[in-house]
Parts: structure tokens; C-alpha cells; sequence
């Protein structure tokens, strides 16, 4: 105790200092500052003069209201944007859909015609549209985000989650035959090609947003997969495909950002979608086992989820995100 005492900075300074400028941002580092000036003194004061020093600062910070706070960074609520969803008829794309519109913002979903596109965007109501439409198609996509433009008036944010996969080894010895460069090229201008043609579409409408005070005027998402990067056995189109999105990420970010259009990219393990829901319950526990944290499937509304907070955070751009619980595939 005593040490404690002979080592306190001049707290009823510091407390004067924050009561008196509690918006201050460089209270916080005063703070830190003298508590670290005293480091010579023991860890156990040390920890003490850190946890006074961590109260204060909170006070300094939340003194501010948290909606103002927020308004400071530029932090702006999905509530009112318009985005476009391709794969937004099923699995991930359609519980972004759902979440964007129960956040109080429009969606258009852009998938191919004989999808459940239809009936999902009626059950979702005024709020949400249909756009039949294949990713790899300029006219399609062109008219996807002209439909967002005409029936909400613009569009913010493109979700690029259609994408296809095979399964296939690149020499089958058994039988003699190479992999299909149709299937492998079919692959790549699906996921990859796909995913760049709603890009360079999607961003041509939003470069018309009004920026805002951080010259903001929209953001894409795009999904990769845990693939890109432990590709297994069988999944050399798949994982070359989401390579290619993760490649693609950095460059388009730099090459959008005088535009101020973010680029993020989610790479996803293993999700509950109706493409794994269709796996034998074996197979399907099988596969949760390998998650260290949380030890099963992800959920889609967790994707989702992840979506709406990289669209609303406007510090993050060209990066890509692991969503995974640790996962790392074998081979
Ligand atoms: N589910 C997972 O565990 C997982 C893991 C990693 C990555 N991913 C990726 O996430 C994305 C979504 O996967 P999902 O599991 O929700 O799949 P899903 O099969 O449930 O949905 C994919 C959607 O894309 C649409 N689509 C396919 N080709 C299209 C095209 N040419 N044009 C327009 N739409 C097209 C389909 O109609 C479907 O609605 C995919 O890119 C997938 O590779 C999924």
C-alpha cells in the first residue's frame, strides 16, 4: 500500500485536467503518460496506476455521447442504404438481404432467374427487389443496378456473394483424365470474373453519391473462402477463383479510393448454407469438429452480421477478413 502511494502521479491534477476538458483527446494519453512515467516502481503499482488510469480515460471518452463519438468518425448506420446482393437468393447472400432490410435498409437481390430470388424479395416486402440476372452477364448486371437506382434511388454497397464450385483433382490417374478446363474455367468466370463485373459496374453508380464529410460514397463486399488459402484436395478451380477475389481486393481498394469506395473481402470457413445443410448429418459434424472456436457450422445471420459492420465502419478497406472460429483446413 504504501508503495502505491509513494509512487501516485498527481491524481487530483489529473482528475481537475479531465473534469474541466473531458473531450480532450489528449487526455487520454496524459493519462497513460504519467502513469508510465513511474515504471519503475512495482508491477503491482504499476497495475494499480493502470486501472485508475483506464477509468479516467474511459470517463474522458464516454463523456462525449457514443452517437457523437460516432458521428465524429464518420460511422454511419446501414439504416437508409441501398445495396445489391448477388447469390441473394439463398445461404449467405439471402441472410445479408434479410439483415439489410431488418436494419431499415433497401436491398436488391441480383441472382439468376431460376432462383428463389422472387419469393424471398416478396417476403421481404417494398424494401426489396429482384433482379434475375447472371453475375458473369454485363446486361444483367447493368440492368440489376439500374433497378436499384430506379426503384431506391441509388446504390451504396455491392455484396458479391454468387459463387459455384467443383470438386475435381487435377490428374485423375485412375481413369487417365485431367481436369475439365471447362469446369475450371467455368470456376473462375463465375467466382472471380463475376465478382470483378459487379465491381466495375456496381461502383460506376456510386460514384454519383453526394460523398460524405470523409468523401465516402459507398463500399463493396466481396466473398472469398477459407479456400484461398488452405486449399484441399479436389478444389484447385475453387480455391484459384478466390484467390483471384482476394488478389483483386488491394489494387481495386487503391484504385477506387480517390472515389472513396472501400473494398473488403470476407473469406468464410464453413457455413450452415443449403449447400453443406444438403451433407449427411455425419458428414456435417465431421466437419464442425474441425472448428477449434465456436465447434460448429457458422451460422449465415454471422456473415451477415460481419457485412453490415464492415459497411458501416469506414476504416476498414482492402482488406480481407478470415471468418472461420481458427479454422485452417486440412488438406
Ligand atoms: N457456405 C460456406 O460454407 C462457404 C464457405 C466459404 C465461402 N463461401 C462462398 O460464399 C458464397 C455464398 O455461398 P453459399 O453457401 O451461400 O452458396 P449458395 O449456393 O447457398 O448460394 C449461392 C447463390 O449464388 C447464385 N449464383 C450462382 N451462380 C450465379 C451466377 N452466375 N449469377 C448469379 N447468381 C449466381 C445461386 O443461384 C445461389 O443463389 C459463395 O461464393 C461461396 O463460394 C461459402
Amino acid at each position: 500500500m504504501a508503495e502505491v502511494s509513494r509512487a501516485e502521479p498527481n491524481w487530483s491534477k489529473l482528475r481537475s485536467w479531465v473534469g474541466r476538458n473531458p473531450d480532450n483527446p489528449g487526455l487520454s494519453a496524459a493519462c497513460h503518460s504519467l502513469a508510465e512515467k513511474r515504471q519503475s516502481h512495482s508491477a503491482n503499482a504499476l497495475r494499480t496506476r493502470r486501472s485508475i488510469c483506464l477509468v479516467w480515460c474511459s470517463h474522458s471518452c464516454t463523456s462525449r455521447s457514443h452517437a457523437q463519438r460516432e458521428k465524429m468518425a464518420n460511422i454511419r448506420s446501414i439504416k437508409g442504404m441501398v445495396g445489391l446482393v448477388t447469390g441473394g437468393a439463398s445461404g449467405l447472400g439471402k441472410a445479408t438481404v434479410e439483415r439489410l432490410v431488418s436494419q431499415g435498409a433497401s436491398a436488391v437481390i441480383l441472382d439468376l432467374p431460376s432462383s428463389d430470388g422472387l419469393s424471398v424479395a416478396k417476403s421481404l416486402g417494398d424494401r426489396c427487389a429482384f433482379a434475375p440476372a447472371d453475375v458473369t452477364s454485363e446486361a444483367d448486371v447493368r440492368s440489376a443496378v439500374a433497378l436499384a437506382r430506379e426503384k431506391f434511388g441509388r446504390l451504396d454497397l455491392a455484396v458479391n456473394c454468387a459463387g459455384i464450385a467443383v470438386a475435381v483433382k487435377t490428374y485423375n490417374f485412375k481413369k487417365d483424365v485431367p481436369h475439365s478446363l471447362e469446369d475450371f474455367t467455368r470456376v473462375l468466370t463465375v467466382n472471380a470474373a463475376g465478382t470483378f463485373n459487379v465491381i466495375r459496374l456496381a461502383v460506376g453508380e456510386m460514384g454519383k453519391n453526394e460523398p460524405n464529410a470523409d468523401g465516402h460514397r459507398g463500399c463493396i463486399i466481396n466473398t472469398a473462402s477459407v479456400a484461398a488459402f488452405d486449399g484441399q484436395v479436389g478444389q484447385v478451380a475453387y480455391s484459384a477463383s478466390k484467390g483471384a477475389i482476394v488478389g483483386m481486393t488491394l489494387p481495386i481498394a487503391r484504385d477506387l479510393a480517390p472515389m472513396g469506395i472501400r473494398v473488403v473481402t470476407i473469406a468464410p470457413g464453413l457455413f450452415s448454407t443449403p449447400l453443406l445443410a444438403g451433407l449427411p448429418e455425419k458428414v456435417q459434424s465431421f466437419l464442425a469438429r474441425q472448428v477449434p472456436f465456436p465447434s460448429r457450422l457458422g451460422d449465415p445471420t454471422e456473415y451477415a452480421h460481419l457485412v453490415t459492420s464492415l459497411a458501416e465502419n469506414p476504416m476498414i478497406n482492402g482488406e480481407v477478413i478470415r471468418l472461420d472460429g481458427a479454422l485452417r483446413m486440412q488438406p
